[in-house]
């Protein structure tokens, strides 16, 4: 069932690639300009004509919401804002008739997730699901959906879930963008292309497996870890703090890189790990200088940089390197080898990787 791999997150993180390709399949139309989603194209209106979009959701998936904030305002100018399901649940928020909720769930039976959308139909909002588990309760809750292709994911911590999700989130921000002209012609058929090698590219990331294996060795016995990035990367930060912690039992924390400054600065020592995702993108000379300022406290750093990349480069103590990719599209790439640095931690620290404790697949309960 391992398909030959010692743990199915090892098999899951692998079959990325294709379940990427899977999720798009049908979808995508790079020839004709298309993107063809039957519970978009039937409620295109009320896409087109929501004030905004609230996003509801759980850990993972609601980092995997987080990124598609960034990615819908990017791309059709509609607010976004994205919500724990569980807080959203209690706080009486605000939910109106022209509000589009996404929910976004693997299990699709997440209790706080089913219980916002509950919520929100009360409310008047048209709600769209995007879950993994065909049939599941959200899929049947929501008004309409897309479902993720990842295949079943049994590894409690979730990683194709993730990047399948981004995956459905940006068809369906690509396909609004061109109904809206909210992006250029040019853009928008530059990203229906690069979509198509974005499974290319994961596979090529998937190559850091060795240098994840020897970086894990070195700090498997950090009792602190800290995650920073920037932008489109700040969520891949927060994910990446999310699976480590969850897996190998290691305290870790995601910020966005400026924030540093603000506090979290003062844990940086000699024996604080910090994990920087810093591709060549926007305002990369941004997060050079956090890196300056971490060096110069003498912090151990770990960074994620485009292949080729001199200037992070002489300043990290380790390297990760991972293909060109735009930055809208890069948290499908630049989280690969943060999953496959977590899952070599927890292998090295004797964690149970596919069933960590305290933690269920399918949190059903609130
Ligand atoms: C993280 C993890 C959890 C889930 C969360 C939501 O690896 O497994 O944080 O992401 O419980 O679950 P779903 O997506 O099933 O609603």
């Amino acid at each position: 069932e391992k398909n030959g791999y010692d743990h199915f997150m090892l098999k899951e993180i692998y079959e990325q690639p294709n379940v990427i390709k899977d999720t798009y399949r049908g979808r995508l139309h790079t020839d004709t300009g298309l993107i063809k989603m039957a519970g978009v194209e039937d409620n295109l209106q009320k896409f087109l004509n929501a004030d905004r979009i609230l996003i509801v959701a759980c850990g993972t998936s609601w980092h995997a919401g987080l990124v598609a904030e960034y990615i819908f305002e990017e791309f059709t100018r509609i607010p976004v804002e994205v919500e724990y399901a569980s807080e959203f649940r209690y706080r009486n928020p605000i939910i109106n008739k022209n509000d589009v909720v996404i929910a976004i769930s693997q299990s699709g039976e997440t209790a706080d997730t089913l219980a916002a959308i509950k919520l929100a139909k009360e409310n008047g909002a048209f709600v769209f699901g995007v879950c993994n588990v065909v049939g599941s309760s959200i899929s049947r809750e929501t008004n309409a959906g897309a479902y993720t292709h990842a295949g079943p994911e049994i590894g409690v911590a979730s990683t194709k879930a993730f990047t399948t999700q981004i995956t459905v989130l940006t068809l369906i921000a690509l396909r609004l963008a061109n109904a809206k002209g909210t992006l250029t012609k040019t853009d928008y058929f530059r990203y229906l292309q690069e979509m198509e090698l974005i499974p290319q590219k994961v596979e090529e990331a998937l190559q850091t497996n060795d240098v994840a294996k020897i970086i894990a060795s070195k700090y498997k016995d950090a009792s602190n870890c800290l995650y920073l990035g920037r932008g489109y990367n700040f969520p891949v930060a927060l994910e990446g703090a999310l699976k480590l912690k969850e897996i190998s039992y290691i305290h870790a924390e995601g910020y966005p890189a400026a924030e540093m400054k603000h506090g979290p600065i003062a844990l940086i020592d000699e024996q604080m790990p910090v994990v920087i995702i810093a591709p060549k993108q926007e305002h990369y000379d941004k997060i050079v200088s956090n890196i300056q300022e971490i060096k110069s406290r003498s912090g151990k750093i770990i960074a994620v940089v485009t292949k080729g990349d001199t200037q992070v480069k002489d300043l990290a103590d380790y390297v990760i390197e991972i293909p060109e990719v735009s930055d809208a599209l890069s948290p499908l790439v630049t989280t690969i080898p943060l999953q496959l640095l977590s899952y070599h931690i927890a292998v090295l620290r004797e964690c149970n990787v596919d069933q960590p404790r305290n933690l269920a697949k399918s949190v059903t309960v609130e």
